[in-house]
């Protein structure tokens, strides 16, 4: 059959070769793509965005199923438009996808449903949640309602802060329309793990644990990014906690989700903090994380495609989804600079000395392709993935093998795993 992926990130190029590991699938297409893929795809340069353009694309093809995997055309609807147009499609609704494009939403769904989460309350004028902050025990984490490239949710550690924070987001409007609306939350301290999982909307199976790495430099300083790099399964995350998470939060979550007729179909992300309380909601997101699909998906044993059709079938219950018992690390190289100011169009060099190197995969995130050459064309560049039996020797070997990567400027954390 033919698929088509929506999207261009590392996550993508996971996905993507994932499926390329499937017997059913004859040919894979990637709208828009980058570098690496189009070794494994055809990318067409469509933007994700770009409903009308994705839709014409995939009707002249006719493929078989289209893979939405960002979260941008998710909110807008594509999966819709392409149900609407009897093309089989993976991904949540446009009513789904809202518990990650709206926190003001996901927010008050755990509230109303009793999953555990910060304490919160929402705004849509700068004025009352000043007046909130005043009479608030600092810190407290000021979030954008909506979809903000992972910069919307600002921790704030004084009064001052919080007050520069709601005035960024609702006066200067940094994020737009996203920011039209707020939430000041209780500042959660504890360990972050990160729980993907599949759903058909009744039946929920969580994927293997893992951990992003969010800030841009060593021992978590610097600003917060797309994600540096991450390690699965997560060094905290047991059996006792994935059965607490499984019953206050996963199956609550989707259950809520179906009684309030937004049923939920795809992959969503349980962004936790491990508190002293117990686990809780940091966010939801919508669809597999980046870099979180990269360590995720290579420990998959199960054929991706056959739990796809599942979940679009409505029969994640009938089927055994099987990992393999190591462990991965992704060290994210990134552009020097990034995620503020950088420059794109560096040869990358050293990529062919990686091939063929067992266990290792360089899934590209920002590159494009131009005469044989690979470029750095985005903030972050390549994510450089291992296996191995254990933690420590996934991450031995990714460190091993990104030393042998070299782009101008190219920047990456040492510190990946380590925590
Ligand atoms: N209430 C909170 N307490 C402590 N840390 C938080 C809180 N909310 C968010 N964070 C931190 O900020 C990061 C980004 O917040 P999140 O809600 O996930 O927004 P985004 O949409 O930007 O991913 C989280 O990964 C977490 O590290
Ligand atoms: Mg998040």
């Amino acid at each position: 059959m033919r698929v088509l992926v929506v999207g261009s990130g590392g996550r993508e190029h996971a996905i993507v070769h994932k499926l390329s590991k499937s017997s059913r699938v004859d040919e894979i297409f990637c709208t828009p793509g980058n570098g690496g893929i189009s070794d494994i795809a055809e990318c067409v340069p469509i933007k994700a965005t770009d409903l009308a353009g994705v839709r014409q694309f995939a009707i002249e093809k006719s493929v078989d199923l289209v893979f939405v995997a960002s979260d941008d055309p998710l909110a807008l609807g594509m999966v819709d438009m392409f149900k609407k147009e009897g093309v089989r499609v993976f991904g949540p609704t446009r009513d789904a996808s809202i518990i990650e494009s709206s926190k003001v939403f996901s927010k008050n769904l755990m509230k109303k449903y009793g999953i555990p989460t910060a304490s919160y309350e929402t705004f849509d004028n700068p004025e009352e949640a000043i007046r909130h902050i005043m009479e608030t025990d600092m810190p407290v984490a000021v979030k954008a309602d909506g979809l903000a490239l992972g910069k919307g949710a600002i921790m704030a550690h004084t009064r001052e802060e919080a007050v520069a924070a709601v005035k960024s987001i609702m006066d200067d409007r940094q994020f737009g329309d996203s920011g039209n609306h707020i939430v000041i939350e209780e500042y959660m301290v504890g360990r972050e793990v990160t729980v993907l999982a599949f759903t058909d909307g009744k039946t929920v199976v969580p994927m293997v644990s893992s951990q992003d790495h969010k800030r841009a430099f060593d021992n978590d300083e610097g600003l917060n990014t797309g994600g540096m790099g991450a390690i699965s399964p997560s060094r905290i995350y047991d059996e006792e906690l994935s059965g607490i998470c499984m019953d206050s939060i996963f199956q609550p979550t989707v259950k809520a989700m179906a009684d309030e007729g937004r049923q939920f179909k795809g992959v969503i992300y349980f962004e936790l903090m491990i508190t002293e309380n117990g686990p809780k909601v940091i966010e939801y997101n919508a669809r597999f994380g980046d870099p979180e699909a990269q360590v995720v998906l290579p420990l998959l044993k199960t054929d991706l495609l056959d739990i796809i059709d599942a979940i679009i079938d409505e029969r994640l219950d009938r089927i055994e989804i099987e990992w393999f018992d190591r462990a991965s690390a992704c060290i994210v190289a990134a552009s020097g600079g990034y995620p503020v100011d950088y420059k794109k169009g560096y040869e990358i060099e050293g990529l062919q000395d990686l091939e063929g190197t067992e266990d290792v995969f360089v899934y590209h995130a920002g590159t494009m392709k131009e005469n044989g050459r690979y470029l750095t064309n985005g903030g972050r560049v390549l994510g450089v993935t291992a296996t191995a039996e254990n933690l420590d020797s996934a991450l031995a070997k990714a460190y091993s093998s990104i030393e042998k990567i070299r782009f101008t400027d190219m920047h990456y954390r040492r510190d990946i795993g380590k925590k």
